[in-house]
């Protein structure tokens, strides 16, 4: 039957979408990207072969799948043709088998500078941001001076825009940021070389996913990053700059809402967050750590280490509903087979008070004390289960605890990074 299905990351990032969509992926002829860029980092482990796709969707690795950048996204040309050549030289075929849109907008070197010397200008209060450029490509294109990738392959086309937008942006670089003007004409080289390798790519995919949705065609579409990070309903200002949540995939690849059969939201069995900003069930202890070192913890794109802490159900509450998820996946739950106890935040107390709702100001966020349900540990390897019924009761126990509190039944469980070591749950289950 052709299905449309969205995933999206239901915390901070990092849920690992990578392997439910490489898992899924056989099952859709399609797979499409509808935001963020580079500064994503999806990770899927084949036997001893581990790769980690930052642009490219995860569906490349299934051959015969037809893999669209959509139009919200950003993308890096260079990092594009980087990850293209890394995959070949694994054996990987990308060819016709993938479609950038001609409506992306391109990541220029501008935007990677200033995302760096904004970090440094911000100081402490920094966003803790990838420094893929991620922010001000978005800025460029909601202030209307961004290039996209259709204007990046006419080259007469090409070099006015630039130089209108180097002219400015190197005054910011110099008289704010104090930094080294950039040089235009290297720049209008070196991306004259990316558009002439990119070309074969560059597509009007709003139309290719439009045929595809008239002939009945499957379609998978890849969420990055993760809602808490959404810039509409993010911990804003610690946030990325893209519409992560379900809404934004319309917008990010043309199709239209109605045409969307089901959200399918990832999260993982605890919480994780990369970069600055509130958490609320943080455990910067040795719980934390342990989480770290189980589920290793560090992240894809920078390496940086992950902040971990207990599964915070206000903020999975928020997300699900906020993307109307029909079913969810729970992710890395053989780490927690290490706790005795495991601890779920179902409220925030703040002054007396206890919050139902997530909060938008990132002051109460900040300062809400977490309310825990306690559940008992299982303590037993896990890794091996292939089937709801193998894994112990308390595991289960934590899982319909987990469906209650979000509002939507678990659907699949991966039990550990291997493409294999993922369950779904059967009907009867
Ligand atoms: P940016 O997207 O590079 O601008 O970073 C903004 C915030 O989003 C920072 O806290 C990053 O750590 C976070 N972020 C961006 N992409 C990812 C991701 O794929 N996983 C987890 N966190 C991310």
């Amino acid at each position: 039957m052709s299905e449309t299905l969205l995933l999206v990351g239901l915390q901070w990032g990092d849920e690992g979408k990578g392997k439910v969509i490489d898992a899924l992926s056989s099952r859709f002829e399609i797979v499409a990207r509808f935001q963020g860029g580079a500064n994503a980092g999806h990770t899927v482990q084949i036997g001893d072969e581990k790769f980690i796709l930052h642009l490219v969707p995860s569906g490349i690795l299934h051959p015969g799948t037809l893999c669209v950048v959509g139009n919200g996204v950003v993308a890096d040309p260079g990092g594009l043709l980087d990850e293209i050549d890394a995959l070949r030289e694994r054996g990987v075929e990308v060819g016709e088998n993938l479609a950038v849109s001609d409506r992306a907008h391109v990541v220029m070197p501008h935007h990677k500078v200033m995302d760096r010397a904004s970090e440094s200008e911000l100081g402490e209060g920094k966003i803790g941001t990838t420094g893929r450029g991620i922010g001000p490509c978005y800025a460029d294109k909601a202030a209307r001076c961004g290039i996209r990738f259709a204007e990046m392959l006419q080259p007469r086309v090409f070099r006015s825009r630039l130089d209108a937008l180097m002219d400015l942006k190197n005054r910011i670089l110099v008289e704010i940021y104090g930094r080294e003007p950039l040089d235009t004409d290297a720049i209008y080289e070196e991306y004259c070389g990316y558009a002439e390798r990119l070309r074969p790519f560059v597509r009007d995919t709003v139309a290719i996913l439009h045929d595809a949705l008239r002939q009945g065609r499957s379609i998978l579409l890849e969420g990055a990053q993760g809602s808490l990070l959404d810039l509409n309903f993010g911990t804003y200002p610690y946030v990325t700059s893209s519409a992560v949540v379900a809404g934004g995939a319309p917008v990010g690849t043309g199709i239209p809402p109605g045409r969307i059969n089901r959200v399918l939201g990832v999260a993982k069995s605890y919480c994780t967050r990369v970069g600055e900003g509130p958490f609320p069930t943080e455990q910067a202890n040795e719980a934390g750590a342990l989480m770290r070192e189980r589920g290793n913890e560090y992240g894809s794109t920078t390496g940086r280490p992950r902040r971990c802490g207990w599964l915070d159900g206000v903020a999975l509450r928020h997300t699900t509903a906020l993307n109307g998820v029909d079913a969810l996946s729970v992710g890395l739950l053989d780490v927690l087979s290490a706790f005795e106890t495991i601890n779920v935040c179902t409220g925030y107390r703040v002054d007396g008070r206890t919050l139902e709702q997530f909060p938008a100001s990132l002051e109460t966020l900040g300062a809400v004390e977490p309310v825990y349900e306690q559940f008992p540990g299982w303590q037993s390897d896990i890794t091996e289960a292939t089937e709801w019924e193998h894994l112990p009761a308390p595991a289960r126990n934590y899982l319909e605890a987990i469906e209650r509190i979000a509002g939507a039944p678990v659907q699949f469980v991966s039990v550990g990074p291997e493409r294999n070591q993922l369950i779904e749950r059967k009907a009867d289950d």
